[in-house]
């Protein structure tokens, strides 16, 4: 195998550990003094942090607006709302407390007020998909911190952001590094508060993310690194954190989250976020982590199915790592992989079919065309080559 690979990662300044809000104020002090605090509706406010992050930014003589609109999924109305008020406010600096779905939010905000050209200006305009021209996102984006409550989707340390357009039900990902957050905080303290179902789902986006980023084609040496052992730390940390969560399986899901992040910034997804982010995208109320539970023992199987010899390797390294014996460089060794995953999902409840949570099989064609409109990328750079027809068979499997 030769490797040949491009990356660039931005300023990288992350706060991990126990207390660490606490730092919030000083840091965000050093990029601006009007921050507007991006945050979901419930979960941040009834714990107390929504109140702490407030008081340490205010400490550091910073104005706060509050903007606590952000929904699971987030959509385009809410950025584009989020946009008006902090450019209403001069907000100079954006701060996320919560899940992925708020620091999305918050990175397409940056974007969206300082790019503004008119009232008809969205954030939709910025999204790069399929057989549409988007403008250009440059460095007028407002400078982000990234206080994450999930470990999950890694957004802390990405360049992505998701956002839904509700109109035509479509999820895109898109990526720049002007909004990649200047500083991510990881308080354990937050992490630890998840319940057991959202720690289950945010911890098979982890997975997923090591898992795919370590068999994009290709292949990246800085990723196999991070991704190898977060899959690592996933196997023997998720389902402890899942039914006896203890200080020790919290801060190490919280660490996969990071290094999972880092590995797909590094490089990418492959198609199981291509198809579970179709499954969001018409069915909102869909978690990201659950739809990918979903699909990717399927996607797995096709990949092995079709793999060359290095691809095959791969996944034998994956099954290995998540401590399966194995031998033979051949697909049935591979397919233990699949076997480790599924066994996983079955110990934290994620065992389930498109079916079970109200997915359509009417909707299965739309879904796989809008996996090549949204997330193109993610399907070119699937360890092997797809077709619509696969992505097809493959929801349809999952049903
Ligand atoms: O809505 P609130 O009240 O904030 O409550 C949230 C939400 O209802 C709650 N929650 C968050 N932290 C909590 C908590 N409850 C108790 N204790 C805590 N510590 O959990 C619910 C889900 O939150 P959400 O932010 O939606 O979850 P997650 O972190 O899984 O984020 C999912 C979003 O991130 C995108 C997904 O597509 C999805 O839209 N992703 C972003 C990526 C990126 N930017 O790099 C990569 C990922 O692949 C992913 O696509
Ligand atoms: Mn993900």
């Amino acid at each position: 195998m030769q490797y040949a690979f491009e990356s660039f990662l931005p300023q990288f300044d992350i706060k991990f550990g126990k207390g660490t809000l606490k730092e919030v104020g000083n840091l965000t002090r050093r990029y601006g003094n009007k921050a507007l605090l991006v945050t979901g509706k419930h979960s941040m406010k009834k714990l107390g942090f929504l109140d702490e992050t407030i008081k340490y930014l205010k400490d550091s003589d910073i104005d706060v607006t509050i903007y606590d609109k952000v929904e699971p999924n987030p959509t385009v109305a809410i950025v584009d709302s989020g946009a008006k008020v902090a450019r209403e406010k001069n907000c100079n600096v954006i701060v996320a407390l919560g899940g992925g779905s708020a620091i999305d939010t918050a990175k397409a905000i940056a974007i969206g007020v300082t790019h503004f050209r008119n009232e008809n200006s969205s954030i939709w305009d910025y999204i790069p998909i399929e057989g549409k021209k988007s403008l250009r996102i440059t460095e007028k984006t407002l400078p982000i911190i990234a206080i994450t409550s999930t470990s999950g989707t890694g957004s802390h340390v990405t360049t992505y952001s998701v956002i839904t357009n509700k109109e035509t039900n479509q999820k895109p990902g898109f990526s720049s590094n002007y909004i990649f957050p200047k500083v991510s905080i990881v308080d354990l303290d937050i992490v630890s508060r998840m319940s057991p179902e959202l720690t289950a789902n945010t911890g098979m986006d982890v997975l997923a993310h090591s898992m795919e980023s370590f068999a994009y084609r290709g292949y990246h040496p800085m990723t196999d690194i991070f991704a190898l052992r977060a899959i690592e730390l996933v196997a023997n940390n998720l389902p402890k954190a899942y039914s006896k969560p203890d200080t020790e399986s919290r801060a190490n899901m919280a660490v996969a989250d990071t290094f999972a992040g880092l590995s797909i910034a590094l490089s990418g997804c492959v198609l199981p976020h291509a198809m579970a982010h179709s499954i969001s995208g018409h069915y909102p109320e869909i978690a990201h982590g659950l739809a990918l539970a979903i699909v990717s023992p399927s996607i797995m199987k096709f990949n092995i199915m079709k793999a060359d010899r290095e691809t095959t390797k791969r996944y034998i390294l994956i099954a290995k790592t998540m401590r399966k014996k194995v031998s033979k460089i051949t697909k049935k060794e591979a397919l233990k992989s699949v076997t480790a995953l599924e066994e996983l999902l079955k110990k934290i409840g994620l065992d389930k079919k498109l079916s079970d949570i109200g997915v359509e099989k009417e909707k299965i064609e739309v879904m796989a065309r809008d996996a090549f409109i949204c997330m193109k990328d993610c399907i070119d750079y699937n360890p092997t080559s797809v077709k619509k027809s696969d992505v097809i068979k493959i929801y349809q499997s999952a049903m």
